[in-house]
């Protein structure tokens, strides 16, 4: 398809093709000592092949693309290949950065041009289920220029000024209404085209994608995210996958 047809932002993309961009290049420090985060075992299965399997479940995913350790691609490559996963899939394994936005640039620039939606999924959220990610990917396609799953806030939230020092008291600034707070998860998905520009323009520090296609003026837009979608970032995270792997096991009749 040449840009000329491309739909612009606001018109349906029925017929787009998906591809997934997976960050895993990050070391997991909160964690714990040890392997690279992706690259931890749960239930045995490393937490990446768990989120690729995440992202491949969906019918509409064609394309995943991960994003290794720098020192990594050949490891993952061949954790893939060890990994059973979906004929209808392919998979690509590229190098990462030094910040989680270099990495998602490395992803976007390995894309073949035969795609027109990007997810970008954290490895670290490796228990979504298809349903989001459905969900996800039907609003870019209605139309939506970036679409971020979020969930409400159990706890209220305090804007502090931060202190340099550990444990000193930090005052407080403002507390947000709580009702109009998500908290976001991945995936998150792009009409490809706006992602890439915002990548392009957006040089600042950020903690997620969409906010960089914020910064361009573009809508996004929230759908309902999962409790399963949980960041897996301190080892209580990794007891409470556990956990949520067990009960899927049980629920499955294994
Ligand atoms: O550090 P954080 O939990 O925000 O990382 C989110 C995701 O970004 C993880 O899947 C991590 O592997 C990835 N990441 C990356 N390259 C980096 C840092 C983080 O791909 N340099």
């Amino acid at each position: 398809m040449s840009d000329v047809s491309r739909p612009s932002p606001a018109e349906p993309r029925t017929e787009a093709r998906t591809a997934v961009v997976i960050p895993a290049a990050g070391r997991g420090v909160r964690l714990g000592p040890g392997a690279p985060k992706a690259l931890r075992a749960l239930n045995g299965t490393p937490m990446l092949i768990h989120a690729v399997r995440a992202m491949a479940a969906s019918r509409a995913v064609s394309l995943v693309v991960v994003v290794a350790p720098p020192d990594g691609t050949a490891e993952v490559k061949s954790l893939l290949d060890a990994h059973a996963l979906p004929e209808r899939t392919d998979f690509l394994v590229v190098p990462g950065g030094d910040t989680r936005q270099e990495s998602v640039r490395l992803g976007l620039e390995a894309l073949p041009p035969d795609h027109d939606i990007v997810l970008v999924h954290d490895a670290a959220r490796p228990l979504v289920p298809v349903d989001t990610v459905d969900a996800v990917i039907e609003a870019v396609r209605e139309g939506a220029a970036a679409v971020v799953p979020a969930l409400p806030l159990a706890d209220t939230v305090k804007e502090v000024e931060p202190t340099t020092a550990p444990g000193e008291p930090e005052p407080v600034v403002a507390t947000p209404e709580r009702a109009r707070l998500r908290a976001v998860q991945t995936p998150q998905g792009f009409d490809r085209t706006t992602l890439v520009r915002a990548h392009e323009t957006v040089t600042g520090d950020v903690t997620d994608d969409a906010s960089m296609v914020e910064q361009l003026g573009e809508r996004v837009v929230v759908v309902p995210g999962h409790e399963e979608a949980f960041k897996v970032t301190r080892p209580l995270d990794l007891v409470l996958a556990e956990a949520v792997l067990a009960r899927r096991r049980l629920n499955d009749g294994f």
